[in-house]
């Protein structure tokens, strides 16, 4: 709540005064009741409320002055329909603001937040936050807002009742006061369904990411049975709490309803009872008639508020993890600064299952073409992402230009480094917006340049629509290879001095990734190559070689330069030597 305040704002006060008109509109036109009750029952004005408006009325005839009050109430209710149509209206607006504020604010979070917290974060979760999260937390300060408008309603009510008939409205607080408290363990049920049903929305979530992640996969091998199983598993629990949230709500209804009619029955004996005149007892019951409606709101809306609030705590516990991990100064300088050497020293990260690099030592300049290889799962990748900042050193530091720097200072840096990473990421559009991605000024010829280097020209060229192809989602109509050259080539646009490729040309034929690389070693700008991968045709293609195992460097192998040419010893990747140029 306090959150939709804080977005609210200046915009909540003739929110608040819509409701507060509403009210007293209501009030006004219960008061009427009483002059035409009293006019119905004894044919004159009795009692209390507006009952005096009568005599201001310049008709003698008692019809007359029923159609002018009857005339005054439907004029009442329906300014106090306008009324609330414009306060609905403006907290529906608000709801919506609120919702694209908070999804923006946590996706603003998610991208500030280091890489290593982002990388422990299940998609579903980020998904389930951003799609009913949020929805839930809107709709639970939304009915707190109307739950605030009901209990000025019903206090406006209350308040009439007591005026005019003391001891019923005495007889109501007390058993308001009762109904609230017998309420709290079926809220408290709600409660804890609430947090079930966080959970298994989660659950329901990731089943569907990973059944089609990998339904290609099912389908190849006959397995969709599984993936449907598992989902079915996962639906069937959400469903299962959502049916016994319905039954608790509509239990509650049930008996909200036979209580309302035992209550109603008892006052209206009780004003019998105590001789009340017959215009206050018939006004007093219309009101505590519509005073129950609102009643059962309040209380269905606390069931909801109950049951949603832990989504609310959820959404707000993702928030303030993102926010505790950010490492990142937001003063920190944007201003891109060139990149000639980068270096590690006494490095060392592991992450949360051991996995990871230890004490390592390295120096990469600028205009080096450097392989690194090892087996899998011996810290190839752990290592590029401490070098592009993107994991802090847990033990020794990182240098750029022979200066160390943190999570802050990489900022000014990564303009300058392109990374294209194991799989690359296509956006869900054109060719030609994966290209321009985060950068507003390229032209089209630089498009076709960088094409032509990454050897994606030919195939772009020649499809229908040239660079303005659709690629699907992840690139999906594109063929491995391909998707690795469009991604190679969105790199080279950012015109940087690191381009490091981890295993980005697995998929590419070994000719073709010769020509690529042989392009990159030719840019003018003699930008450092690092190339991580398994291949030896690649490897041959480097300087130096750095070869991981178990997390460290083994003695690093400086290539011997032969005439402008990088060659690799025979013996260590048991291929004869490579022609870097073309
Ligand atoms: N996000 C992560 N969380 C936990 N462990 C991880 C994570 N990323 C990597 N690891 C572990 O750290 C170790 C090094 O992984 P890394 O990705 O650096 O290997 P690699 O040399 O790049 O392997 P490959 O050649 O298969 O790409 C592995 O044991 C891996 O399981
Ligand atoms: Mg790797």
């Amino acid at each position: 709540m306090s959150e939709f305040v804080d977005y609210a704002g200046e915009e909540l006060t003739p929110a608040i005064a819509l409701m507060l008109v509403g009210a007293l509109l209501e009030g006004v036109s219960l008061m009427l009741l009483i002059p035409i009750a009293g006019l119905l029952v004894h044919g004159s004005s009795q009692g209390g409320g507006l009952s005096y408006l009568v005599n201001f009325i310049p008709l003698e005839n008692r019809l007359g002055q029923m159609a002018v009050l009857l005339g005054l109430f439907a004029a009442m209710v329906a300014v106090r329909a306008c009324v609330l149509t414009l306060r609905d209206r403006r907290l529906a607006l608000l709801q919506l603001g609120f919702i694209d504020q908070q999804r923006s604010a946590l996706l603003r979070e998610l991208t500030a937040a280091p890489w290593s917290f982002v990388a422990s974060l299940r998609h579903a979760r980020v998904t389930s936050a951003v799609g009913n999260e949020v929805h839930m937390m809107a709709a639970t300060a939304q009915l707190l807002l109307q739950s605030i408008v009901t209990i000025s309603m019903l206090v406006a009510q209350w308040l009439l009742v007591a005026f005019i008939a003391p001891w019923l409205s005495l007889m109501v607080a007390a058993l308001g006061i009762i109904g609230s408290i017998c309420i709290v363990p079926a809220l408290r049920k709600a409660s804890h369904r609430g947090f079930q049903q966080v959970e298994r929305q989660t659950a329901v979530m990731n089943a569907a990411g990973q059944l089609l992640a990998g339904l290609k996969l099912a389908k190849a091998q006959n397995a969709e049975a599984a993936f449907l199983d598992d989902f079915s598993r996962h639906t069937d629990a959400l469903t299962g709490n959502q049916i016994e949230s319905l039954r608790r709500q509509s239990r509650l209804r049930v008996s909200n309803a036979s209580v309302a009619a035992v209550v109603g029955a008892v006052m209206l004996l009780a004003g019998m009872a105590l001789k009340m005149p017959p215009p206050i007892l018939l006004t007093a019951i219309v009101i505590l008639a519509r005073m129950s409606g609102p009643i059962m709101t309040l209380q269905q809306n606390a069931y909801h508020i109950a049951a949603m609030l832990p989504s609310h705590a959820s959404m707000s516990n993702l928030r303030k993890s993102l926010r505790q991990s950010q490492a990142d100064d937001e003063r920190a300088s944007d201003a891109s600064t060139a990149i000639c050497t980068i270096g590690t020293q006494d490095v060392h990260y592991r992450h949360a299952d051991g996995g990871g690099v230890t004490g390592v030592n390295l120096n990469l300049r600028r205009g080096e073409v450097v392989g690194i290889t090892g087996p899998s799962g011996s810290g190839k990748t752990t290592f590029i992402d401490l070098l592009t900042g993107l994991l802090q050193p847990e033990g020794g530091q990182v240098l750029v230009n022979g200066q160390p720097v943190d999570a802050s200072q990489f900022r000014q840096f990564r303009d300058r480094i392109a990374y294209i990473p194991q799989d690359s990421y296509l956006l869900n559009d054109t060719i030609r917006h994966n290209l321009a991605w985060g950068r507003a000024d390229v032209s089209e010829a630089a498009m076709w340049r960088a094409l032509e280097a990454s050897g994606a020209s030919q195939f772009v060229g020649q499809s229908q629509n040239g660079l303005d192809t659709p690629v699907a989602e992840r690139g999906s109509r594109l063929s491995g290879g391909e998707r690795q050259r469009i991604a190679i080539a969105r790199a080279l646009l950012r015109c940087p001095d690191v381009i490091i490729l981890d295993e980005a040309t697995n998929a590419i034929d070994v000719v073709s990734e010769r020509l690529i690389i042989a392009d990159l070693v030719a840019m003018p700008s003699k930008p450092m190559i690092v190339l991580v991968t398994h291949r030896p045709e690649t490897l041959r293609l480097c300087e130096r070689l750095i070869t991981f195992e178990a997390g460290q460097i083994a003695p690093e192998i400086h290539l011997r330069k032969i005439g402008g040419k990088a060659t690799l010893a025979p013996d260590r990747i048991g291929v004869p030597p490579f022609e870097l140029n073309r």
